[in-house]
């Protein structure tokens, strides 16, 4: 396959590789015979979720940390730049945080790499996020940005320094925005397993915020494949390209669809306190960039991959640092 020959021996450097979709991309990347160093300070990724991997070498440290990103890109063929705080009911309580790391921590790996005069190419992970709420569906990379998180303003800061340090400089970097991604290997209280560890705990209630907001998921599996592509092509270069999977479902739809598959006779109650304030209500992805020009899309349906993310799930005691708490009361205790 053309892929593996061209990435084998490649020395890939993916910062927040030992998070749920870095370490997913490190582990397809070292099948295909790359040489990666995943770059990531742990505070929620995981050294097991990387440590077996073959060709895979871990620098503990943070992105914003000038002298050490500088030394890992040392000799870096290509950087894929995932490292972020990514969960969006947390940037109401640190939004100034999510700025650091979101935006500093970018800013100082991509001039890292832009010195390091080895890097060929810095894919920048970014999201769906930046959107906002559909104005206009399916969304493609035209869609207004629109953000409504301090994570979603975060990452578009961040997408818009990296885009305009390309122009600047002719550095070759390419924007990509997954839309909701789900699968094994999880270290945030995001929706999925929310509602998995509730259903599997046996509650026949399952307590939940806005069930009307809908998402666009795709497996990690699938996502993680289209971010490998992007490396490979000349025509992503100074692009956005999207991946997501081209509908959305209800929360409710997928609590339904996921107690269908443990098959488990559920009720949904609604918390108002776990309404995200200024929440999205709709992301659909319009994939058909990343159709053309990567030849992507996603191969694992909604039903399969929650299949495999449930089993993962049920095989793993997954607890979460911080216990749930009024989103909207961040600034009020
Ligand atoms: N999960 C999704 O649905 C989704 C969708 C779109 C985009 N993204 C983006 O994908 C990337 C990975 O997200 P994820 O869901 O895997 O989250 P994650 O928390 O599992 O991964 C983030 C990784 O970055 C590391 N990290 C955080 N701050 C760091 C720092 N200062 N220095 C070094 N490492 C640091 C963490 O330890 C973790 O391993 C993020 O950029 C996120 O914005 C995720």
């Amino acid at each position: 396959m053309e892929i593996e020959k061209n990435l084998e021996n490649e020395r890939i450097v993916i910062t927040g590789g030992a998070g749920f979709f870095g370490s997913e991309v490190a582990s397809q990347l070292s099948i295909l015979g790359a040489k990666v160093v995943v770059l990531d300070n742990f505070s929620s990724g995981k050294e097991h979720y990387v440590s077996n991997l073959p060709n895979v070498y871990i620098v503990h440290g943070d992105v914003r940390n000038k002298e050490l990103v500088g030394k890992v890109m040392k000799d870096a063929g290509l950087v894929i730049h995932m490292a972020a705080l990514p969960f969006v009911p947390d940037s109401y309580y640190y939004p100034q945080e999510f700025f650091s790391v979101n935006v500093d921590g970018t800013l100082n790996v991509l001039l890292e790499s832009m010195k390091s005069k080895s890097v060929k190419k810095f894919i920048h992970i970014s999201s769906s996020e930046v959107y906002g709420s559909a104005k206009t569906i399916p969304m493609n990379e035209e869609h207004p940005t629109l953000p409504h998180s301090t994570y979603a303003v975060s990452k578009l800061a961040a997408d818009r320094a990296v885009f305009a340090l390309h122009k600047e400089h002719s550095f070759p970097i390419t924007i990509i925005r997954p839309f909701n991604t789900y699968g094994p290997r999880i270290t945030e209280p995001y929706i999925i397993p929310e509602i998995a560890i509730q259903l599997l705990d046996g509650k026949s209630e399952i307590i939940l915020g806005n069930v009307d907001s809908a998402r666009d998921f795709t497996f990690v599996g699938d996502s993680a494949r289209g971010i490998i592509l992007s490396l490979l092509s000349e025509e992503v270069i100074g692009e956005t390209i999207n991946l997501g999977s081209n509908y959305s479902v209800k929360i409710k739809e997928l609590v339904n669809l996921m107690a269908k598959i443990l098959d488990k006779q559920i009720t949904i109650k609604t918390d108002k306190s776990r309404f995200r304030p200024y929440d999205v209500e709709n992301l659909v992805c319009d994939n058909t960039k990343a159709k053309q020009i990567l030849n992507w899309e996603p191969k694992i349906s909604l039903e399969e991959g929650l299949t495999i993310t449930l089993e993962w799930i049920s095989k793993n005691k997954i607890s979460f640092k911080s216990p749930f708490k009024s989103w909207a009361a961040a600034f009020k205790s």
